[in-house]
């Protein structure tokens, strides 16, 4: 059996992780995306923001250890393993762009799923916790999740990926393709796992509304941060007011170099 932690689950429970990023390299053989990356998620809510193809998912991959990085990466100091599995096991968690449930699986057995590592009383108490946090997902436990609508369908990932406790969730744009009212809700439930204890590491495009949650951000571009910085700041920053926000020129702040 692996290892793993008995710690009280995240939405009501502790971890404040403190993820630091020195010299990441990544990409897809000889392709390097990210060079020479600087960057930290402290507790609280980071975001990262960027255009396509700046290398946001690419980011939260190698960190996952779905491929290979280069250069050091430390939880509270202790390396970040480079597999998968262990890294799960570290209590870093992704949900990844596009969910990935199983779609002819209910909303129980994904969520179930997302709890593999531990022993199976834990396991159940997990699951109880879990559709406390989210007491929509009780009442859809039996409905399988490919029927769901993709709101709930992002709900259920982000709950799954909450059922391994970790103490540093990574979500890859969970409001994408999600109307307003449930890129909310999305924002929100990642607010509160933050305010919880749990450490997130966000991608998102909704910069406005990420911004407005986040504590911290940084600006992804063409695999090199360009500005990081509190969120309250960014926001008013030229480089996001102009590239993201659609604000003229005139009445923007100086940028935050990164
Ligand atoms: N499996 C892959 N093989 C080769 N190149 C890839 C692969 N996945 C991504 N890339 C390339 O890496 C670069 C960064 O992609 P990535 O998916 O990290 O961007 P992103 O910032 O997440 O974009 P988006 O906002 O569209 O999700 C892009 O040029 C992309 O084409
Ligand atoms: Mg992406």
């Amino acid at each position: 059996m692996m290892d793993w932690r008995p710690e009280p689950f995240v939405l009501g429970g502790s971890g404040r992780a403190h993820l630091r990023v020195q010299g990441l390299s990544a990409g897809y053989g000889a392709f390097l995306v990210l060079r020479n990356l600087a960057l930290e998620a402290r507790p609280g809510l980071t975001v990262i923001l960027g255009p396509n193809g700046a290398g946001k998912t690419t980011l939260l991959k190698s960190l996952a250890g779905l491929i290979p990085r280069q250069g050091e990466a430390t939880v509270d100091g202790v390396a970040l393993p480079t597999e998968p599995d262990r890294v799960v096991a570290a209590g870093v968690a992704l949900v990844a762009e596009g969910r990935q449930l199983f779609p002819q699986m209910s909303v129980r057995e994904n969520l179930e799923l997302g709890g593999w590592l531990v022993p199976k009383a834990e396991r159940a108490r997990r699951l109880e916790q879990a559709f406390a946090d989210f007491p929509k997902l009780r009442e859809r436990a039996t409905q399988m999740a490919g029927t769901m609508s993709g709101g709930e369908q992002q709900m259920v990932a982000v709950a799954r990926a909450m059922m391994s406790a970790p103490r540093l969730l990574m979500l890859d744009e969970p409001s994408l393709g999600l109307a307003p009212r449930m890129v909310d809700e999305l924002l929100a439930i990642a607010r509160r796992i933050a305010d919880a204890g749990t450490t997130v590491l966000m991608v998102e495009q909704n910069v406005k509304k990420a911004l407005a949650v986040a504590d911290r951000g940084y600006v992804l571009e063409r695999g090199v941060l360009v500005a990081s910085g509190p969120a309250v700041l960014l926001a008013r920053s030229s480089i996001v007011r102009e590239a993201y926000l659609g604000a003229p020129a005139a009445a923007a702040a100086r940028p935050i170099p990164a």
